[in-house]
């Protein structure tokens, strides 16, 4: 192979710390976003045993949280779920308390099994029936209790990848002993909570999206729920049409049953399975003997804010 007539002066712009755009422009600017990682699927069989043995064998109190970060090996042993995004499942066993905190990173919690735990934000109690979505937007304070008797369990999802990629993290921890957190009057205001049984009544009027899915947003005047988080329930009755996006995808099977094709994968999911859809992957999804629902959290509000958003359908 010869080498090409500006080898030398490429060596010598590398030395000097410079770069030579003509060589590397399709590096520099991709001609379509590439996700890094193929869509992936957790099922709730083979999360569910984890979560006793984490509950019985990791005291709360040793530890910040109990939860169980579901993390695809694409991002080569960092803990992240989707692009941008983590998805995880919390342990509580009855009593237990999760030390309140705050971050600048976003986070939701979706009621699964958790009646009896209640998470407290900004002062603010908000119980957990389930089907219950509870938010915890950026540096509010927050912390979680199972005040029930048997153990809860919730899916919980976040940014911290979005954040730690634009270095953007803050956390502080609050105090253990606290007793002042604990000890709130106030019930869980709109601002957040969003109750269960409100978000079915809406998804049954809820008109059909663009791939024919009835979906219901989560909103906050009019708009996502969060500067970064945009959430969804979707209600699959037949076949939805492919699409593809921008942004990225966390799915919660909240009821029911079916099969997504994603990607080159094909899931057969079931209740409170998890799977992804990453950016700029085709995915649709089908029902099988009745409706199913999904949970959808997704970074859209990013892409939207970024003017970055972008949707196809076939
Ligand atoms: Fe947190």
């Amino acid at each position: 192979m010869t080498a090409r007539p500006d080898a030398s002066l490429i060596a010598a712009l590398e030395r000097s710390h410079l770069h030579p755009l003509w060589d590397r422009y399709k590096r520099i600017t991709p001609v379509a976003p590439q996700a890094k990682d193929a869509p992936m699927h957790w099922r709730w069989r083979d999360i569910e045993p984890f979560t006793s043995r984490a509950a019985s064998e990791v005291g709360i109190e040793d530890v910040e949280r109990r939860a169980l970060i579901l993390a695809n090996p694409a991002f080569g042993g960092e803990t992240v779920t989707t692009h941008n995004l983590i998805g995880a499942f919390t342990v509580l066993e009855p009593g237990d308390k999760a030390v309140p905190h705050r971050h600048t990173a976003a986070a939701i919690r979706f009621s699964t099994r958790a009646e009896g735990a209640v998470t407290i934000v900004n002062g603010r109690r908000c119980e957990m029936y389930e089907g219950d979505l509870v938010l915890t937007p950026p540096m509010c304070w927050h912390g979680h209790i199972n005040e029930g008797t048997r153990r809860t369990v919730w899916f919980d999802a976040a940014n911290m990848p979005a954040i730690c990629m634009l270095d953007a993290s803050f956390f502080e921890p609050g105090m253990r002993q606290d007793e002042r957190f604990w000890d709130v009057g106030a019930e869980g205001s709109a601002e957040y909570r969003f109750p269960g049984d409100e978000a079915r009544r809406a998804l049954a009027g809820a008109p059909r999206a663009a791939d024919g899915a009835r979906t219901h947003r989560y909103t906050k005047n009019g708009s996502s729920v969060m500067p970064t988080l945009d959430l969804y329930l979707k209600h699959i009755d037949e076949p939805t049409r492919r699409m593809r996006a921008t942004w990225n995808a966390i799915c919660l099977v909240v009821s029911g049953e079916g099969r997504s094709a994603v990607g080159d994968k094909v899931f057969e999911w079931s209740r409170h399975d998890v799977f992804t859809i990453p950016h700029w992957t085709w995915a649709a999804h089908e029902p099988r003997g009745g409706a199913a629902e999904l949970f959808i959290v997704t970074d859209r509000a990013i892409y939207e804010r970024l003017d970055l958003l972008r949707e196809e359908l076939q």
